[in-house]
């Protein structure tokens, strides 16, 4: 069977599972997702070491407000410390580091730390870290619709302009490249409103390690099962195309 053998420029990760990992241990949920940053650190890793160019991971969900204040305030908390402990290290490494989501819930001094690292990181080239923090896909294309409207209400635009590269343009971060892989740890099968305009044509892959477990070998592995995948784009595959 004909496959892809290029590794992914961009890979999304859905980090599941913190909250299993510690009740399966007797322990408050705020451990897992503490242990779940220092996994961050091993999906990082391990890309630098692929050559992977842009990595997306999930670290809040517009959904997840509905959890309880107090995980709440574990999870801002932890990106807090994570800015504030890891920022010299991304940034002398080459990291770029951005965040795409809303901001207006957002507690102002955690909007400072994270506008700080953007900017700190802002030269930075090597490998690209995007943190969706109140993030989701359907408020994504909610707002490059509104952003459209507002183009044809000014007459900028006609309704005839309005393509699939147009949306594209209006994302968040409209200079990054749809992801070509998303991993989701626990063994759930689900996106959970995670970059659905971007990943039409994206492979998915479940990993059944909870995310606080999430070695680099992981990562690899996930790697290597893309690599070993056929893309058809809707297509007939390569083997027919050629014969
Ligand atoms: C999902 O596990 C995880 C989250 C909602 C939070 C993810 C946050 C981190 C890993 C840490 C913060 C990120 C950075 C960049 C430092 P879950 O709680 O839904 O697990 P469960 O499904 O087992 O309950």
């Amino acid at each position: 069977m004909p496959t892809q053998n290029t590794v992914p420029k961009h890979v999304g990760i859905i980090m599941d599972g913190n909250g299993r990992w510690a009740t399966a241990r007797g322990l408050p949920r705020s451990v897992g997702h503490w242990r779940g940053a220092d996994a961050v650190e091993e999906a990082i890793s391990a890309a630098e070491e692929v050559g992977i160019k842009y990595i997306t991971i999930y670290a809040f969900s517009s959904e997840n407000w509905r959890r309880p204040a107090a995980e709440i305030s574990t999870v801002f908390g932890l990106l807090d410390h994570y800015i504030k402990t890891k920022a010299k290290t991304l940034v002398d490494r080459g990291i770029r580091v951005r965040f795409l989501g809303e901001r207006h819930r957002i507690d102002g001094h955690l909007i400072k730390q994270m506008d700080w690292l953007t900017e700190a990181s802002r030269h930075n080239d090597k490998l690209h870290l995007n943190i969706a923090v109140d993030y989701g896909g359907r408020r994504e294309i909610v707002s490059a619709a509104r952003k459209i409207a507002a183009l044809v209400m000014a007459g900028d635009i006609q309704l005839t302009d309005i393509d699939e590269d147009l949306i594209s343009a209006n994302r968040y971060q409209p200079d990054v490249p749809d992801p070509e892989l998303i991993i989701r740890t626990s063994g759930e099968m689900r996106l959970s409103n995670f970059m659905l305009w971007q990943s039409a044509y994206a492979e998915f892959i479940s990993l059944s390690v909870l995310w606080p477990d999430f070695k680099k070998h992981h990562f690899h592995d996930a790697i290597n099962q893309f690599m070993n995948r056929e893309r058809r784009f809707g297509g007939v595959g390569n083997m027919a195309l050629s014969g």
